[in-house]
């Protein structure tokens, strides 16, 4: 059996738009109910720790009753085909929940807190809220295990290096303007095949070999699998 094909997926907030959970700047995204300076970075930490806790309790309970979509399945059925590696900017766990098995998570996970002197100690909270004097074993406070505005991306030199090994790179349900993650795409092979899945146009500087399924997750991922099964079905 030869090896399978190695599909990268770099996935964004669209892709769990259909499962009810907010893009970023969408119409009625997160940062228009939102300032990011209040709840996204570590001076808003510094200024009002509790209004940051509540933000991330509040999206950590809403991805918590919020369900895997048909794209996300999608994905995870891939993995019968292809060897399926997904780089998401996501901080909810769909993607694990639908059986994706290789998900690296840019941006952290709302799964998980850790502890704000020690960024090793991270430990799993599931849905479950964190409040200022909830503590780690190391008796500092806990906070979100998120990657806020300014602060470093501690995998992004794994994720460019899975970029860099792709046969085929799927990009869905990300306006790809913030970076250093929008700057992954630069890293597929020249004979990648590249594909983009969503219903607006990201922030690509040239579209020149990329096919683009303008179309919702849902519906782009079906019609990725067919084109797909077609070529290595
Ligand atoms: N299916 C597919 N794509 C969709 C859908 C859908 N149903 N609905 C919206 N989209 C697309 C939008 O057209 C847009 O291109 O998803 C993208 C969402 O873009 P953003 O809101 O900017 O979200 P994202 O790209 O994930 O943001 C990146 O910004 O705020 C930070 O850390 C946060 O990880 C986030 C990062």
């Amino acid at each position: 059996m030869p090896d399978k094909k190695r599909l990268v997926v770099l996935s964004g907030s669209g892709i769990s738009a259909e499962s009810g959970l907010a893009t970023f700047r969408d119409s009625g995204g997160l940062w228009e109910g939102y300032n990011v300076n209040e709840v996204a970075t570590p001076e808003a930490w510094g200024q009002n720790p509790e209004l940051v806790l509540d933000f991330y309790n509040l999206r950590r309970k809403q991805a918590a009753e919020a369900s895997p979509n048909a794209a996300h399945f999608g994905l995870a059925e891939l993995e019968s085909i292809f060897n399926v590696q997904i780089v998401t900017q996501n901080v909810d766990d769909l993607h694990e929940r639908a059986g994706s098995n290789e998900v690296l998570h840019l941006h952290g996970e709302l799964t998980k807190a850790r502890s704000v002197e020690n960024e090793h100690l991270v430990i799993e909270i599931g849905s479950k809220p964190v409040h200022l004097g909830d503590v780690g074993e190391d008796g500092y406070q806990l906070r979100p295990h998120i990657v806020w505005f300014g602060e470093m991306v501690p995998m992004l030199e794994k994720a460019a290096q899975i970029v860099s090994k792709a046969e085929i790179l799927v990009v869905i349900g990300t306006s790809l303007v913030v970076y250093p993650a929008a700057s992954l795409v630069h890293y597929a092979p020249v004979h990648c095949e590249k594909f983009i899945i969503d219903p607006s146009t990201p922030e690509l500087n040239s579209f020149e070999g990329w096919e683009h399924f303008k179309t919702n997750a849902t519906e782009g991922i079906q019609l990725l699998t067919e084109h797909l099964k077609k070529d290595y079905g």
